[in-house]
C-alpha cells in the first residue's frame, strides 16, 4: 500500500473446519449427558432399596438394580480387599500419598423364580466365612427373608437370596405304591424345588433328630411306603415310645415288618441280639453265594435283602431309668453300635430317630459312624451341632434352630455323605391311613431275612 492511501475492509479468514469436528462434539455432549444422567440413577437407586418383586420381569430387574449396588454393598459390609502392597503410593505430579487401592470380589447375579442365586469369585480375607457373617445384612440391603452361603468350589461361593420361603407351605402325598428306584431314598424338595433323594447303596445308618412334634415318626412313614413294596427290602422296628409296637405309631405299618419291639428293654434286647446274629452270619453267606463279603457290590436281592431297622426315640434303649435296666441298655447299646459300625457290608442300614442327640441320649460311636444327619427343628445350636455335625455352626442361617414353629413341622436340615453343605428339605407328608392301607397290599413281601437264624428272634 501506498502512503496516504486509506485501508479497505479488513478480509475475512474463514478456516474450514472438518467436518468430524462437530460430530465429536455432539458425540462428547451426549456422552456427557449419559454419563450424568447414569451417575444420578445409580445414586438415586443406591438409596431407594427395590420393591419386592413377584413376576418373573419384576424378579430380573430386582436382580440387576443389586448388582448395580453390589460395589458399595461390598465395600460397606466390608467385604472388600484393602491392597496393603499400594498403601504407600503417592501421586505422581503433587507428592500426595495416595489411599491404598480397593478390590470387591467379583460376583454374578442370576434371578431365581424365588429369589436370586450369585456366585461370587473369593479374594484374600474374603471367604465363606466372612460373607456368612454378613449373611444377615445382605439379607437387609437385598429384601431377601433370608441369604444363604455355600463354598460351590474353590475360590468361589454361591450365595442364594430368598424372597419367600418355599417350604414354609405343608405338602401332603398320598403313596402310590411305586418301589424305589435305583435304590435312592425321596426324603423331599429343597428350597429351590428340587427332589432330594438320599441313596442307600453303602450308607451305614442315618441319625434323625427333632424336638417332639416335628415330624421324625412320619419322616419314616413315608419311608416304609417306598421301602414296604420292594421286594428286596425287609423292615424291623423298636418304636421306644410305646409297650406294645403295634398301638404306636407303626402299628398300622406291622403287616410288612418281620419284627417289632416296643419300650420293654429285654424284648428290644432280644430283637437286637437276633438283629445282631443274622448281620454276623450273613458275611459267611454272601462270600458262600456271591463270592464277595461286600454286600452292595450285586445290591440287594430277594434271597439277601435289604434290612432296615427302624430305631425310633432311641434313647429309650440307650439310656437306663433303674439300676436294674442298666445291664440291658449296655448291651443294648453295644449291638447298636455294632449294627451302625458293622451293617453296611452285610445289607443293614439302621437309622436312629430321637429327639436329641446329644451324648447323653445317644452314644456318640453311634452317631459318628452314621454317614447321614437329619434334623428337624431343634431348640439349641448343641443339639444341632449333636445332630449334624460342628460345622453347622459356619451355617448359622441353615441351622435347624430356625426350624422351630408349627409352618416348619416337616421341614428338615440334612447333611449328606456325596455333598458339601447343608440343605433344608421339606418331606412329605403320609397320613396313617394312607401309609397302612398301602402296606396292607404287600403284606406277602414280608419275610425273615436271610444269611441268618431261621427265627425272628424276640420280635413280636
Ligand atoms: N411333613 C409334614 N408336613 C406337615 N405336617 C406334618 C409333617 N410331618 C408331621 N406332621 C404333623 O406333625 C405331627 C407330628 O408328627 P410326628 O409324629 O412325625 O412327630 P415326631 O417328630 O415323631 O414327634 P415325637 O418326637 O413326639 O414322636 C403329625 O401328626 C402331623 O400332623
Ligand atoms: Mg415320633
Amino acid at each position: 500500500m501506498t502512503p496516504g492511501a486509506s485501508a479497505g475492509a479488513t478480509p475475512s479468514v474463514h478456516v474450514p473446519v472438518p467436518a468430524w469436528v462437530p460430530m465429536v462434539t455432539w458425540a462428547c455432549l451426549l456422552g456427557l449427558v449419559i454419563l450424568l444422567v447414569s451417575v444420578g440413577y445409580r445414586r438415586w437407586r443406591r438409596n431407594h432399596r427395590p420393591k419386592m418383586p413377584d413376576t418373573e420381569r419384576a424378579i430380573r430387574r430386582w436382580v440387576a438394580s443389586i448388582a448395580a449396588r453390589w460395589p458399595w454393598d461390598s465395600q460397606n459390609l466390608g467385604l472388600v480387599l484393602v491392597d496393603d502392597t499400594t498403601r504407600h503410593r503417592r501421586q505422581f505430579w503433587t507428592g500426595q500419598a495416595l489411599p491404598p487401592k480397593t478390590y470387591y470380589p467379583h460376583i454374578q447375579f442370576q434371578p431365581m423364580p424365588n429369589g436370586l442365586r450369585a456366585y461370587m469369585q473369593t479374594l484374600p480375607g474374603v471367604g465363606l466365612d466372612q460373607v456368612t457373617k454378613m449373611a444377615g445384612h445382605l439379607a437387609n440391603a437385598w429384601g431377601c427373608i433370608r441369604v444363604e452361603v455355600r463354598q460351590d468350589r474353590p475360590g468361589l461361593l454361591c450365595l442364594r437370596g430368598l424372597l419367600r420361603d418355599p417350604l414354609a407351605a405343608p405338602w401332603a402325598v398320598r403313596p402310590d405304591g411305586r418301589p424305589i428306584a435305583d435304590w435312592s431314598l425321596h426324603v423331599g424338595v429343597d428350597d429351590e424345588g428340587e427332589t432330594v433323594f438320599l441313596p442307600l447303596s453303602n450308607l451305614s445308618g442315618v441319625t434323625v433328630a427333632g424336638v417332639p412334634g416335628t415330624g421324625k415318626t412320619s419322616l419314616q412313614r413315608w419311608w416304609l411306603c417306598q421301602l414296604a413294596p420292594h421286594p428286596a427290602v425287609q423292615i424291623a422296628v423298636l418304636d421306644g415310645k410305646v409297650g406294645d409296637p403295634f398301638d404306636g405309631d407303626y402299628g398300622q405299618l406291622a403287616d410288612r415288618c418281620f419284627a417289632m419291639a416296643g419300650d420293654d428293654l429285654a424284648r428290644a434286647n432280644r430283637l437286637l441280639t437276633s438283629l445282631y446274629e443274622t448281620m454276623r452270619a450273613r458275611s459267611a453267606w454272601l462270600r458262600s453265594n456271591r463270592g464277595t463279603a461286600q454286600f452292595w457290590d450285586a445290591g440287594p436281592s430277594e434271597d439277601c435283602p435289604l434290612v432296615v431297622v427302624v430305631v425310633d426315640e432311641s434313647h429309650t434303649y440307650a439310656s437306663a431309668a433303674s439300676r436294674a435296666d442298666r445291664e440291658a441298655c449296655e448291651s443294648n447299646i453295644w449291638y447298636l453300635t455294632k449294627l451302625a459300625k458293622e451293617g453296611r457290608s452285610r445289607g443293614f442300614l439302621t437309622i436312629f430317630v430321637t429327639q436329641k442327640q446329644t451324648a447323653d441320649a445317644i452314644p456318640t460311636a453311634i452317631r459318628d459312624v452314621c454317614q447321614v444327619g437329619l434334623s428337624f427343628g431343634v431348640r439349641t445350636m448343641d443339639g444341632a451341632v449333636a445332630a449334624l455335625g460342628d460345622d453347622i455352626r459356619l451355617y448359622p442361617e441353615m441351622a435347624p434352630t430356625e426350624l422351630i414353629g408349627r409352618q416348619w413341622t416337616g421341614v428338615a436340615v440334612l447333611r449328606r455323605p456325596d455333598r458339601a453343605g447343608y440343605h433344608r428339605v421339606r418331606a412329605p407328608f403320609v397320613s396313617e391311613h394312607d401309609a397302612g392301607h398301602l402296606v396292607s397290599h404287600f403284606q406277602h413281601l414280608r419275610r425273615i431275612p436271610a444269611g441268618g437264624p431261621s427265627t425272628n428272634g424276640g420280635g413280636e
